[in-house]
C-alpha cells in the first residue's frame, strides 16, 4: 500500500512513527514522507533506509497515495484536503486534527470502542477518518465496558490535562517554569532552618515574576493550574469541554445522545491526561459487575483496586506515561444513590489520545486488524 505521511516530525507524528516501527507497520508498506517546509531534504530512517522528503503541497504526489496520514494540523487539512477531493482523489485520509471531525462524511476512529462504526463507514464508502480529541478518546477507552453495555445515562468528567495537549513547546515551557521555581528556591531548600511559608513566598514570587517563561501558556502552570482549555463556545463552555458531548456521541454512533458534560483543566503533568468522572448508570449494577465490565472491555484498560497503595502507585501520570495502558480506579458508588458512580482514570494523551488510533486505522484498511 502506498501511504503518505505528513507531519511526521512533530510530537504526535514522532510518536506515530515510533509506534509504527515498533509494531512492524512499515513491512509491506511503500511510505512517502512529506514536508511542508523541507521538500527534497532528508526524511526519517525506516528499516535501514533513509527517505527523501516530498513536497506536502504537491497535489499530484499526494494524490498518488492510496492513503494519507496527517499530523500536520488543522490548517494544512483545510488547505489541502478539499483540493485533493475536488481533483477526484479517492484515497483514505487519516487525520489527527479536529478540522474534519464533525463533517457528515467523516468517521471518528477509536476502534477498540467503535469498530462497528468504523466498519459501517467503510461499507458506506467513507474515506475520511479522524482521530478524536485526546480527552474524549481516553474517557471512552476507560469506560468502554459501561458504554458498550448501554449502562450509562450521563457522564460528567473533570479533567486534569497534561502540557503535551498544548504541544511540544508547552511541555518545554512547563519544565522551564519548574526549573525557574527550583532555581529561585534553591537557597531556601538548602537551609534546613527555612520555613515552608518562606518557601511558598519564594515560589509565589517566581510565579508572579515578569521573568517566568509563559509565551505559550500565557500564565504559570508549574505550581498552579489553568481552568480553561481552547476557545470559548456557548454557555460558558470551552471547546475542549464541548468536544466531550459532540465527539463522544459521534464516536459511539449513539442513536440517542448520551449527555457528556464537565470541566477541563490544565495541570502540570507532561503527557498523561487524567479525569475524575461522575456518571449515572441506568440501573443499580453491583460493583463487582462494574469492575468486570470495565476490565473486560478491551485489553488496555487496567482496573486499579480502590485502596490507597495501588491508587497512589498505579493511578497517576507518573505511572502511566509512555504506556498504552488506560488505568481506571477509585471506582465506588456515591452517596447520591446506587446508580451514581465515581471513578478516576489516567491515560497517555500522545498514545491512545493521538497516535495509536491513527496507526490502527491504517492496519484496518490493510486488513491486518
Ligand atoms: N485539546 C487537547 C489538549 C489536546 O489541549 O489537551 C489533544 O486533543
Amino acid at each position: 500500500m502506498k501511504v503518505g505521511i505528513i507531519g511526521w516530525r512533530g510530537m504526535v507524528g514522532s510518536v506515530l512513527i515510533e509506534r509504527m516501527k515498533a509494531c512492524g507497520d512499515f513491512e509491506g508498506l511503500t511510505p512517502t514522507f512529506f514536508s511542508t517546509s523541507a521538500a527534497g531534504g532528508e526524511g526519517p530512517e525506516v528499516d535501514g533506509r533513509r527517505y527523501r522528503l516530498a513536497d506536502a503541497f504537491d497535489l499530484d504526489a499526494l494524490a498518488d497515495q492510496e492513503a494519507l496520514i496527517t499530523c500536520q494540523g488543522g490548517s494544512y487539512t483545510l488547505d489541502v484536503h478539499p483540493r485533493l477531493r475536488a481533483a477526484g482523489w479517492q484515497g483514505y485520509f487519516i487525520d489527527a486534527a479536529r478540522a474534519l471531525r464533525m463533517e457528515q462524511d467523516s468517521v471518528l476512529i477509536l476502534d477498540p470502542v467503535n469498530r462497528q462504526v468504523i466498519d459501517r463507514g467503510l461499507e458506506a464508502g467513507l474515506k475520511t477518518f479522524c482521530g478524536p480529541n485526546c480527552t474524549v478518546s481516553l474517557l471512552l477507552m476507560a469506560l468502554d465496558g459501561l458504554f458498550a453495555g448501554g449502562h450509562v445515562e450521563w457522564v460528567s468528567s473533570m479533567t486534569y490535562q497534561a502540557a503535551s495537549g498544548g504541544g511540544a513547546r508547552h511541555m518545554r515551557e512547563l519544565v522551564a517554569q519548574m526549573a525557574q521555581v527550583g532555581d529561585d528556591a534553591r537557597a531556601l531548600l538548602a537551609d534546613p532552618a527555612s520555613s515552608a511559608l518562606q518557601l511558598d513566598a519564594s515560589v509565589s514570587a517566581t510565579l508572579r515574576s515578569e521573568g517566568l517563561p509563559r509565551d505559550n501558556f500565557g500564565v504559570p502552570l508549574a505550581g498552579s493550574l489553568i481552568p480553561w482549555i481552547d476557545a470559548p463556545v456557548d454557555d460558558g463552555q470551552t471547546r475542549e469541554e464541548w468536544k466531550a458531548h459532540a465527539e463522544g456521541n459521534k464516536i459511539l454512533g449513539s442513536d440517542r445522545a448520551i449527555p457528556f458534560d464537565g470541566l477541563c483543566v490544565r495541570v502540570g503533568a507532561m503527557r498523561c491526561h487524567s479525569q475524575g468522572v461522575t456518571l449515572k448508570l441506568k440501573s443499580d449494577l453491583p460493583l463487582d459487575e462494574i469492575h468486570g465490565l470495565l476490565g473486560g472491555a478491551n485489553e488496555w484498560v487496567d482496573v486499579v483496586e480502590n485502596s490507597r497503595e495501588p491508587s497512589e502507585r498505579l493511578l497517576s501520570p507518573a505511572a502511566i506515561s509512555g504506556s498504552l495502558k488506560v488505568a481506571v480506579g477509585r471506582v465506588r458508588k456515591m452517596r447520591m444513590g446506587p446508580q451514581y458512580l465515581s471513578l478516576f482514570t489516567v491515560g497517555d494523551q500522545l498514545l491512545w489520545g493521538a497516535a495509536e488510533p491513527l496507526r490502527r486505522m491504517l492496519a484496518i484498511l490493510r486488513g491486518q486488524l
